[in-house]
């Protein structure tokens, strides 16, 4: 337990942080949600989602982190005084520990696509064969698990060489490396002939189209992108040094989130609308990001030509990189509680959490080919673990975070932590109790009780 390393620096704090939060979320689900959902409208109501839920929350989750030195688990175990309580960090490692399963099979996915549009396997690929590749692929009992021995590899190297010369490091490294990616990509994409017409389509102020459904997809996605209840905010705040600043590292890491989530739509649309595709017939996730995307960037850059071969690696290799990211934080969560909790090194506890993670994440690999027979309510093991995690586990998390700091965490130790021992000031403090209190465990109740499917069977009773 002792010996913890911390992170060295403000900014490698910052930058680990923002890698975990920076993710799949960003890049294959916001912009079209976005779009779809009344555009700067939803935007708004976005970023009301990050300030009166999130941010508090992801204060609280830091705060718990940095005041008890501890992994999740244990730093529950210490805040609560051995009540009840103490399931709640339980309940973030596990959660954690259940997304990394798949969300590291997707991480694969993006590395076979980096290689594919290295190699320009799209050209000449008549649209409607996209999706055939890639059912092909996921089904394929080999590559796509070779591919996820590779990604968890990676995962697990960045980890065993610890904090400050493992994720900090390799944050420093990779993090700048996404913004330039991302960057350049929106340069090439307002570029295109017929951009200006999707950032239109992004951009747009619509409330038309906002009723309480996308407010509360807004809250889920918001909750997601932060990274929260899932134990990976608090395990990375254990390693923050005395004098970090919670709040201000709280907004720099949620504005890096929302400004990546919002230049990928940058990324994105221009594109779709340069060959003249309805967006309104997207779906996000892994049906946009790895069959109709390939298609329009074919189409957009050119067929075959250098660009368009540059443009989809650079787009698949940013995937990768903020998917690598995530799952390094994700793994930590999981390493560190086994190494704290049952007193073995740390390499000895990540080889284990590698080798569980590997388990499972091939289970999920293969639920798209040899095991596609295994479902339940029609979902393969895949899905299952995506549904589980994201319509109970993370709700119920996010739920008794927000009511354990509110209610029960001692408020002279919070506002304490939170003005480092009375060095900075804190007047939102009353605010923010009162948002942890009141605000945020309605909203996130409401947002689960909206994924387990009561307010459509509600909807659908009134007629
Ligand atoms: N925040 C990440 C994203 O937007 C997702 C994530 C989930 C990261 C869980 C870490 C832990 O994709």
């Amino acid at each position: 337990m002792n010996n913890r390393e911390n992170f060295g620096s403000k900014i490698g704090a910052i930058l680990a942080a923002a890698g975990s939060a920076v993710g799949l979320g960003n890049i294959w689900r916001f912009p079209i949600i976005t779009g779809q959902n009344g555009g700067a409208a939803f935007i708004l109501i976005y970023l009301c989602c990050i300030v009166l839920l999130g941010l508090p929350i992801m204060i609280s989750e830091f705060l718990i982190g940095r005041y008890t030195h501890a992994n999740t688990a244990g730093a529950y175990r210490i805040v609560s005084n051995g009540s009840p309580w103490k399931w709640v960090g339980r309940l973030g490692v596990f959660t954690g520990w259940f997304i990394l399963c798949y969300y590291s099979v997707v991480g694969a996915w993006t590395l076979h696509y980096t290689y594919l549009s290295a190699a320009n396997a799209f050209q000449d690929v008549p649209a409607q064969e996209y999706g055939s590749i890639f059912s092909s692929f996921t089904s394929n009992p080999w590559i796509p698990t070779i591919w996820l021995f590779l990604f968890i590899g990676v995962v697990h190297y960045v980890i065993t060489r610890g904090v400050q010369s493992g994720i900090e490091k390799f944050s420093k490294i990779m993090m700048p490396t996404l913004f330039i990616i991302v960057v350049l990509l929106v340069i090439c994409s307002v570029l295109l002939p017929g951009a200006s017409e999707g950032i239109k389509f992004l951009l747009v102020v619509d409330f038309s189209k906002v009723d309480s459904s996308v407010i509360l997809q807004a809250m889920g996605q918001a909750f997601f992108s932060m990274s929260l209840a899932m134990g990976c905010l608090c395990t990375y705040a254990s390693y923050f040094a005395k004098n970090t600043k919670l709040a201000t590292t709280a907004i720099n890491v949620s504005v890096i989130d929302t400004i990546v989530a919002i230049m990928a739509g940058f990324i994105i649309f221009p594109s779709i609308f340069n060959i003249g595709m309805d967006p309104n017939e997207i779906q996000a996730g892994a049906s946009l990001t790895f069959i109709s995307l390939p298609n329009v960037f074919q189409k957009a850059f050119g067929n075959g030509t250098f660009f368009a071969c540059v443009f989809s690696m650079m787009f698949y290799f940013l995937l990768f990189v903020a998917a690598l990211t995530s799952a390094i934080s994700l793994h930590e969560v999981a390493t560190a509680y086994v190494s704290e909790e049952f007193e073995v090194t740390r390499k000895k506890a990540a080889t284990l959490v590698t080798v569980v993670i590997t388990i499972f994440g091939t289970l999920c690999s293969l639920s798209f080919g040899p095991l596609s027979s295994i479902q339940f309510k029609g979902l393969n093991i895949f899905d299952m673990f995506d549904s589980f995690s994201g319509m109970v586990l993370l709700p119920l998390g996010g739920l008794l975070t927000s009511i354990f700091a509110g209610w029960v965490l001692d408020q002279k130790l919070y506002k304490d932590e939170l003005s480092n021992h009375g060095e900075l000031k804190a007047p939102y403090f009353k605010l923010l109790i009162f948002t942890l209190r009141f605000i945020s465990p309605i909203a996130i109740g409401m947002v689960f009780l909206d994924q387990l499917g009561v307010f459509n069977t509600i909807r659908e009773l009134l007629g």
